[in-house]
C-alpha cells in the first residue's frame, strides 16, 4: 500500500507521519477565495461538484498533503433532512430550528436525503479520479451531537445552551433528534464511501461540552453506532473520530467507539496522548492552529515536539482544529518541512 495515511490508519508506525490539515481548503488560500467568488457563495460552492473538487485539490497541488478532505460542510445533512440553511457573511451558519416532537418527526429519513446530497457524491467521484495515487480521500460528516447543537440553536452558540436546555426539558425529543441524525449520517457516509471515500471522519466539535454520563450517551454511543454500521456495510473502512475537547476522556476511546484513529485537539499534550491514547491505536493531531498565523521558531519547536512525542506509534500529523482565514500560507510550508525533517526518536 503506497498511501501513507491508510498505512497509519492500519496501525503502522511510519518514519514520517502523513500530514493534512483541517480546513486545508479555505479562506487563507487566495486560490480558494477566487473559486468561492466564481461560485457565488459558500453553499453554491459546496453543491457545485466541479468547483468543490477544484478547491479540494488546491491545497494538494500547493503543498502535496498526504490526504484530501472532501469539500463540503457538516450542515448539509440537516439541510437535506429538511432544515433551511444559509450563511451570514462574517457571522456563520443559520438554520431553521428543530425543537419540538413534531419538528423532529417531520425531518426526512435516511432514504430521502440523497437528492439534495447527490452533488456531494459527484464531488467524491471526481476526486477519486483526479487525486494523485498517493493521496488518500477522506469523507466526513458531523457527529450527531454537534449537528444537533446547530439544529436546535439555529446557529453556532458559545456554550451549546439551547441543545443542553432541550436535553433537560424534553429528553425524548432530543434523543429522537439524535437518532434521526445518526441514521442520516450512516446513509450519507455510506454513499460517500460508495462514491470513493477511502476513510471517513466524524467531527464532534462540541463534544467537550457534554459532561459525565452525557459524554458517553451522546458523543461516544452515536459515534460507535455509526462506526459499527459503516463497517458492517463496508468492511475495512477506517474511521477517524474527533470528539473535540474530550480532555482526559480521550483515553480508551479507540475501543469504545471502534475507530482506527482518534483525532486530538490541542487541549491535551502530545506526551500525555502518547501514554494514554496512542496505546489504543492511531492518533491524529495536534498543533495549535494559531501557529499557522504566528509562524517562526515557536511553530518549529512545537511541531518537532509533537512529531517526536508521537513517533513511537501510528500518528497522522494535523492541527488541533481548523486553519483560520488569517493564517499565512508560508507557515504551512514551514510546518510541513519541519515535520518531514524531524528525525523520529
Ligand atoms: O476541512 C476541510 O477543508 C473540509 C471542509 C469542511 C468545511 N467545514 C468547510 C467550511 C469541513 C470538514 C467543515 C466542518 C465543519 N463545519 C464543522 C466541524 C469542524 C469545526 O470547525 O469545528 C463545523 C462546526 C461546521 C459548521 C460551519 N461551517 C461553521 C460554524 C462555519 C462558519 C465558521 C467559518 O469558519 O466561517 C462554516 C463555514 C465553512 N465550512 C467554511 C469552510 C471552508 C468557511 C466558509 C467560507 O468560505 O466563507
Amino acid at each position: 500500500m503506497t498511501k501513507t495515511l491508510l498505512r497509519a490508519l492500519a496501525g503502522e508506525t511510519l518514519p514520517t507521519p502523513p500530514i493534512w490539515m483541517m480546513r486545508q481548503a479555505g479562506r487563507y488560500l487566495p486560490e480558494y477565495r477566487a473559486t468561492r467568488a466564481e461560485a457565488g457563495d459558500f453553499l453554491k460552492l459546496c453543491y457545485n461538484p466541479d468547483l468543490a473538487a477544484e478547491v479540494t485539490l488546491q491545497p494538494i497541488r500547493r503543498y502535496g498533503f498526504d490526504a484530501a478532505i472532501l469539500f463540503a460542510d457538516i450542515l448539509l445533512l440537516p439541510q437535506a433532512m429538511g432544515a433551511d440553511l444559509w450563511f451570514v457573511t462574517g457571522e456563520g451558519p443559520r438554520l431553521s430550528t428543530v425543537t419540538t416532537d413534531a419538528e423532529v418527526a417531520a425531518l426526512k429519513g435516511p432514504d430521502d436525503i440523497h437528492d439534495v446530497l447527490g452533488p456531494i457524491y459527484e464531488t467524491v467521484r471526481i476526486l477519486a479520479r483526479e487525486l494523485p495515487p498517493e493521496t488518500t480521500l477522506i469523507g466526513f460528516a458531523g457527529a450527531p451531537w454537534t449537528v444537533a447543537t446547530y439544529m436546535i440553536g439555529g446557529q453556532g452558540t458559545p456554550d451549546q445552551g439551547p441543545a443542553h436546555a432541550l436535553k433537560a426539558e424534553n429528553r425524548a425529543a432530543f434523543e429522537a433528534l439524535l437518532d434521526r441524525i445518526t441514521e442520516g449520517t450512516i446513509a450519507y457516509l455510506s454513499r460517500q464511501i460508495e462514491a470513493g471515500a477511502e476513510c471517513v471522519k466524524l467531527f464532534d466539535s462540541w463534544a467537550g461540552s457534554l459532561k459525565g454520563e452525557d459524554f458517553q450517551r451522546y458523543a461516544v454511543a452515536p459515534a460507535a453506532r455509526i462506526t459499527a454500521a459503516l463497517k458492517a456495510a463496508h468492511p475495512g473502512i477506517p474511521v477517524i473520530a474527533f470528539p473535540r475537547g474530550a480532555g482526559e476522556k480521550y483515553e480508551g476511546l479507540h475501543a469504545e467507539i471502534g475507530a482506527e484513529c482518534i483525532a486530538l485537539d490541542d487541549g491535551v499534550s502530545a506526551d500525555w496522548a502518547a501514554a494514554h491514547v496512542q496505546t489504543g491505536g492511531c492518533v491524529q493531531g495536534n498543533l495549535a492552529s494559531s501557529h499557522m498565523v504566528t509562524g517562526g521558531e515557536a511553530l518549529v519547536t512545537e511541531t518537532r515536539k509533537i512529531v517526536k512525542a508521537l513517533a513511537g506509534g501510528p500518528h497522522i500529523f494535523n492541527l488541533g482544529h481548523g486553519i483560520t482565514p488569517d493564517a499565512d500560507p508560508e507557515n504551512v510550508h514551514l510546518m510541513i518541512d519541519t515535520v518531514r525533517a524531524t528525525v523520529a526518536a
